[in-house]
């Protein structure tokens, strides 16, 4: 059956006090509205309707391009009001209409496909979805007979004490029946204590007619955290970092402390991984099996390998490949790839270079723009000089070579196979394979093993 989905995002959201549009702060990795958008287009193959304010349209156009339709809400007079102007472009083109909101981040996939179904199987005027609580703010309470049926929704401002006191309440997402929508919502009347045109009155709209309203009760009430405020967002945002821990701890993830371990949805954990506390993992990062990660670290977009071990490390758009280790205080920096069993050990740097296997840099050295093959040994406060002021330029230290501590690399410059360079030497020249370099300048002296090999 054909659904069309309005996501309703045109409130002024003063209690959130941002100048920046309420839904497009970031929670989990994206926007808040990207949550709403992805299950619209989980549900729906029609791009879903977002209603905007005409203060955010702009910005939320810009983040979203083409993803959505966009309609303009000027006048801010309820959700009845801001549904409505929904209502010529999708009017006659679906069956159903589902509308929810933009700030509702914890809905899930399966919640909204229940909603649909019963709403299908029913034939009712409109299913809605609800959740019972005891700490009822701000929600609209559901009212029914003595029969069970709902009659309506009372808003928590129009409520009587008695109405106050019921605990089942309206999570403000609905499937219609689109015919029942299209010809009932023009009859919607200004409610009496804020006048707004409330989406809620719809209940009642069916009910005098002898329509049936379904109901679908959210068992996990987080699904029905709304961001109002910033104190909602730190909510929703906990409770996420709770659900997708909990996946992977049942996935065989070990997390130490999970309330202060953030793994975003676009990661993935392999089995037996244990993570410490304080650990954040971002973006799309991929982290394979047996690895050891943490405390105090930050890995974003970033691929890891099996038996890694990332201690008290920050790594961005890097690669950790098998058995490889780096931190504490290793820095992993976009294009950083350490091969099978490379070591980093403290206070490194590594960019847009490659630590070949069994390579290690145990000590503060800086690796920029460098190739470093197998089996390599950068002694402490290696530096390569990648940047002459105007140009980036390359390092190669080929297998076997010895750097010896404090050495200066200044690129373009190569260190041959098995070659060896004193401590403190600064390299302007390529050295050849096996040969030995020391100084400042470096000067190359030939060994019996480098005349060998020419
Ligand atoms: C609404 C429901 C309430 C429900 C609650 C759940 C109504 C009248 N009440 O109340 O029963 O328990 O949600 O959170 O629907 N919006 C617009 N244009 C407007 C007004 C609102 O686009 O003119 C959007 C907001 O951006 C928001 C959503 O609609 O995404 C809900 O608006 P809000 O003012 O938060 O509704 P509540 O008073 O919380
Ligand atoms: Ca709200």
């Amino acid at each position: 059956m054909a659904l069309s989905v309005i996501i309703l995002a045109a409130g002024k959201s003063t209690r959130f006090k941002s100048r920046k549009p309420k839904v497009l702060h970031h929670l989990g990795g994206k926007p808040l509205l990207d949550y709403s958008i992805a299950l619209a287009e989980a549900l729906s193959s029609e791009k879903p309707v977002l209603v905007v304010g005409p203060e955010t349209e702009a910005e939320i156009q810009a983040r979203f391009g083409k993803r959505v339709h966009y309609v303009r809400q000027t006048e801010r007079r309820g959700t009845g009001h801001a549904v409505m102007q929904a209502q010529s472009l999708l009017e006659g083109r679906s069956e159903q209409v589902l509308v929810l909101y933009g700030d509702m981040p914890l809905l899930r996939q399966e919640t909204l496909e229940q909603l649909a179904a019963r709403q299908e199987e029913s034939s009712a005027a409109l299913t809605m979805l609800t959740i019972e609580r005891e700490n009822s703010g701000g929600f609209g309470r559901v009212i029914r007979d003595f029969a069970g049926d709902i009659l309506r929704i009372v808003e928590e401002v129009e409520a009587t004490p008695a109405q106050r006191a019921i605990r089942e309440l309206n999570v403000g997402v609905y499937v219609f029946a689109a015919d029942f929508l299209w010809a009932n919502l023009n009859r919607l009347r200004p409610s009496k204590r804020k006048g707004e045109l409330y989406l809620t009155d719809m209940v009642e709209l069916a009910s005098s007619q002898g329509l049936r309203v379904m109901s679908v009760a959210a068992t996990d009430t987080t699904e029905a955290l709304g961001i109002n405020t910033r104190v909602d967002f730190a909510l929703a945002a906990a409770a996420l970092r709770q659900r997708i821990n909990e996946r992977w701890m049942l996935a065989g993830v070990t997390l130490l402390d999970p309330a202060s371990i953030t793994i975003e949805p676009g990661v993935t954990l392999g089995q037996d991984t244990i993570i410490h506390p304080n650990t954040h993992l971002l973006g799309q990062t991929t982290v394979g099996e047996s690895c050891e990660l943490g405390p105090n670290t930050v890995i974003r977009d970033s691929t890891i390998g099996d038996a890694c071990r990332v201690f008290a490390s920050v790594l961005e758009e890097a690669v950790m490949e098998d058995e490889s280790d780096i931190g504490p205080f290793g820095h992993l920096r976009k294009g950083a790839h350490l091969c099978q069993g490379a070591h980093m050990g403290n206070f490194g740097e590594i960019k847009n270079s490659t630590l070949g296997p069994g390579s290690k840099m145990g000590h503060f050295s800086y690796l920029g723009d460098a190739e470093v093959g197998a089996n390599v040994n950068i002694a402490a406060g290696t530096i390569t000089c990648n940047y002459d002021g105007v140009r980036k330029h390359r390092t190669v230290i080929e297998d076997g070579a010895f750097i010896g501590s404090d050495t200066m690399l200044v690129a373009p410059v190569r260190v041959g196979r098995g070659a060896k360079v004193g401590a403190g030497a600064v390299v302007t020249r390529d050295i050849p394979p096996h040969a030995l370099a020391y100084g400042v300048p470096a000067r190359v002296k030939q060994t019996q093993e480098a005349d060998n090999e020419q």
